[in-house]
């Protein structure tokens, strides 16, 4: 095991719905590239739970799949090791009997090996299973760690946490009934990509941008996450969603405030402050109002109602909108969401426009999120010779020409890590996730009432002619 990470304790770790999409496409290859790497702790039980029957030798012939597309390298020396350390159960999640024989299971591992491991229940399941699930896990006293009283149980949450204000706030209030807020770990995979981690130690430690981080430099902020892919068969969980609260409610919001939060020189790196922190600014982000939804641009990709089989279909397959922040840092500057599907590219970049006079070109400072992951700053430059006029040129930090990187590990590697390491700081609070939703709630209830106005876009298209 890696020595830096010599706190992670012994596991057990439940995959629920380990034969579905999310965990065959990111959760299995993770934990795959975590045992290449070396970075799961000595005894590590994996317990894949499906509705389906699947075998062993099934479900791992998948991940081979994902993993050689995603490496092109596949270990079979590491493929032996984690099949030995995954067992595959059929299990029931409305059946009681079910969660009292996983309490056996894990008495009978914690027995052979006479000590205690942690849990981890990691639900990869539809939403509306979420609930009665940890509800049982409840019951059967799952949510507890072994039987002496020692070790922990975590939850491992995917979003979408809630589908508006009042189904999250009711979501909340039933998981809170059996586990705590620091057994919870509600994923946003966004925060744990690799540029996204490195905002807040590039906006702690570069003086240079310190005095420049606010309304008097700054004339813009635009975070957006483009995709090339549609919704990818995902029919019933896109036609309740659509990518206001895909992404927008979720991913965009947290990047945004991981930028605008107050983060000084001497700010604490503890979990709670930034939290504390973190929360602040998304409370001050002021929600949209009757002024602001006349600018939210809507648009749906020309074959998304024949892919749902929905003539009637109002989703939003690209969504672009206008925030504002009501402090004194931010009042006044326009914050630009944007995210679309079925777009010319797949780009997530977060760009900060610094102000500038009596000049065409611009000034600004981007993160790439992905792809080509890196931080670059375009400046004004004269162009060379008997000339004044003016060029822009790019500084350019990248990941793979520095470190000579060219892949990094996956954001569920980290998520995964983390929350064996039960350390939240990647991962969204009950609060966060109440204070995102109550910016959007009215624009929610206008739509309500309002039919959507979209455009109807093609596949492929730029989203500025949206
Ligand atoms: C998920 C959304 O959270 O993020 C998907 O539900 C989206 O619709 C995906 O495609 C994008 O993630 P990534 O890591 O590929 O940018």
């Amino acid at each position: 095991m890696n020595p830096n990470l010599n706190i992670i304790e012994n596991s057990i770790l439940v995959i629920f719905g380990v034969s579905g999409d999310l965990s065959r496409r990111k959760i299995l290859p993770a934990i795959y590239h975590l045992i290449k790497d070396n970075m799961l702790p000595e005894k590590m039980t994996i317990i894949g739970t499906s509705r389906k029957d699947i075998s062993l030798d099934e479900l791992m012939k998948e991940v081979e799949l994902c993993v050689l597309e995603d490496s092109k390298v596949c270990d079979q020396k590491v493929l032996l090791k984690f099949k030995n350390m995954l067992s595959i159960i059929k299990f029931d999640p409305t059946n009681m009997n079910h969660y009292l024989s996983l309490k056996e299971r894990f008495k009978k591992i914690e027995d052979q090996n006479k000590e205690c491991f942690n849990r981890l229940y990691y639900l990869s399941v539809p939403t509306s299973s979420v609930g009665p699930i940890i509800k049982k896990l409840g019951l059967s006293g799952l949510n507890k760690g072994c039987s002496h009283g020692l070790g922990k149980s975590r939850l491992l949450i995917e979003k979408p946490f809630g589908n508006d204000l009042d189904s999250a706030k009711h979501l909340i209030s039933e998981i809170s009934k059996f586990f705590k807020e620091d057994q919870i770990f509600r994923i946003d995979h966004y925060l744990a990509k690799e540029t996204a981690q490195n905002i807040f130690a590039f906006r702690k430690h570069n003086p240079v941008f310190w005095k420049l981080w606010d309304k008097n430099s700054i004339s813009s902020i635009e975070v957006k996450a483009l995709e090339k892919i549609g919704i990818e068969n995902r029919v019933d969980f896109y036609e309740h969603m659509g990518a206001l609260k895909d992404l927008v409610q979720n991913h965009l919001i947290q990047l945004l405030s991981l930028i605008t939060m107050e983060i000084k020189p001497n700010n604490s790196t503890q979990t709670s402050d930034i939290h504390k922190a973190k929360l602040k600014l998304l409370k001050q982000i002021m929600p949209l109002n009757r002024q602001t939804f006349k600018e939210v641009r809507l648009g749906q990709y020309k074959n998304y109602k024949k892919e749902v089989s929905n003539p009637n279909s109002d989703i939003e397959t690209y969504v672009k909108l206008k925030l504002e922040i009501n402090n004194r840092r931010w009042l006044g500057t326009p914050i630009y969401l944007e995210t679309g599907k079925a777009l010319d590219r797949k780009s997530t970049e977060i760009v900060i426009n610094f102000k500038t006079k009596n000049i065409q070109q611009t000034n600004s400072l981007t993160f790439r999120i992905q792809p080509n992951e890196g931080i670059d700053i375009k400046l004004i430059v004269k162009e060379p010779g008997l000339t004044d006029k003016y060029k822009e040129a790019f500084m350019d930090f990248s990941y793979q020409k520095t470190f000579n990187q060219t892949t990094h590990p996956d954001a569920y590697e980290r998520v995964l890590v983390d929350a064996l390491k039960g350390d939240q700081t990647l991962f969204a609070t009950s609060a966060e996730v109440l204070a995102s939703w109550e910016i959007l709630e009215p624009l929610l209830k206008y739509w309500k009432k309002h039919p959507k106005i979209l455009k109807i876009y093609q596949e492929g298209s730029n989203p500025s002619n949206i």
